[in-house]
């Protein structure tokens, strides 16, 4: 039996210029990239300029998403970007993006699950695409996550970067099997209660202000590595597959040491694990789509091959998708 599957044709991805080592860091907070690499496997992040939006971000990761798709700004019918950090309180970086690409009207809107944010877009935009209601949609994960830092934390600053990642989905014929092209299964969760764990202290309906991201790592930490555990099974069980199936896991870039938890605990072979974080740091809903982007580029990861992406984030939010390049 046929069926209709949301099916990643393009892959794109964009960093800031400017590079901020581990060692540019220490000349300002009491840390050392001793510590930094031990603890997270982080030894350098990128850094936008002042004068950059996030929506600049994500349009320059769009853009070469919809080259590598054969695509163009005109076939877009749907953009869903995954952020924590928008341009403005409103509209959506989703409405700016698509100004600034020059689509045609259609649906744009944002997402806000943090880290967690582009499993959770991939799964709304499914719900388009899969059901013919999107012909041409972009996935975007885009942060500028320095701007939320509090300078002064050396147990959050030194873990996050910027940056912008996208995929473009387009609706395939498939059969109903593992076998298809396409996204082949999920696993979303929230838990609202652990709030405290990560946060960001500001917001407009608070105290009007941005605010500066706090969190108790080590609670987090705890956290991590059985929660995405979990949802990676589920979403294997969701998928039909088997998690030692997979070809490459493409995690969410948060501590190399919860990277490699994760991978031994569900069964993935550690060379099957694509990591940016060493030159990316946490760029949070970005990571992913960078990532996979990273992996494309290089050669690694394939059309027809068995992904497995995963993150976990503020909220507490995690969730994990399989899908079918
Ligand atoms: O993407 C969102 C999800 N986020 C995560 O998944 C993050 C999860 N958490 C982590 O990655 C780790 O918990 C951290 C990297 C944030 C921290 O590593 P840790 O091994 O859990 O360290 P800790 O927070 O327990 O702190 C250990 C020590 C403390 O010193 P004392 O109290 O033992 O003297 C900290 O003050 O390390 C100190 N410390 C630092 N030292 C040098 C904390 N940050 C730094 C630093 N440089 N940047």
């Amino acid at each position: 039996m046929t069926m209709l599957r949301s099916v990643v044709t393009g892959v794109g991805g964009y960093l800031p210029e400017r590079v901020v080592t581990n060692d540019d860091l220490a000349k300002f907070v009491d840390t050392s990239d001793e510590w930094i690499v031990e603890r997270t496997g982080i030894r350098q992040r990128h850094q936008v300029r002042d004068d950059q939006p996030v929506s600049d971000l994500a349009v320059e990761a769009a853009k070469k998403a919809l080259a590598a798709a054969g695509r163009t700004p005109d076939e877009v019918d749907l953009i869903i970007v995954a952020t924590t950090t928008a341009d403005l309180t409103f509209p959506a970086v989703a409405t700016i993006v698509q100004r600034k690409l020059g689509c045609p009207v259609g649906v744009a809107f944002d997402v806000q699950a943090v880290c967690s944010g582009f499993v959770y877009a991939l799964s709304v935009a499914d719900g388009f695409v899969a059901r013919n209601r999107s012909k041409c949609a972009l996935v975007i994960g885009a942060e500028t996550m320095t701007r939320l830092m509090d300078w002064t934390d050396r147990g959050t600053c030194v873990l996050f970067g910027d940056g912008a990642g996208c995929v473009v989905l387009e609706p395939q014929e498939g059969q109903g099997t593992t076998a298809d092209r396409g996204l082949l299964g999920f696993a979303l969760r929230a838990d609202g209660t652990k709030q405290e764990l990560l946060y960001v202290d500001g917001g407009p309906s608070t105290n009007g202000q941005v605010g500066h991201l706090r969190m108790q790592g080590n609670q987090v930490f705890r956290h991590a590595v059985v929660n995405i555990s979990e949802a990676i099974v589920s979403a294997a069980e969701d998928a039909g597959v088997e998690v030692a199936s997979v070809d490459w896991f493409v995690p969410h870039q948060a501590n190399l040491r919860i990277l490699q938890g994760v991978a031994k605990r569900v069964g993935i072979d550690e060379h099957k694990v694509i990591t940016t974080l060493d030159q990316h740091a946490n760029t949070s809903a970005a990571s992913i789509p960078l990532a996979l982007d990273q992996g494309v580029r290089d050669g690694r990861v394939k059309p027809g091959q068995l992904l497995l992406l995963e993150a976990m984030g503020g909220g507490l939010t995690w969730g994990a998708c399989v899908l079918r390049l």
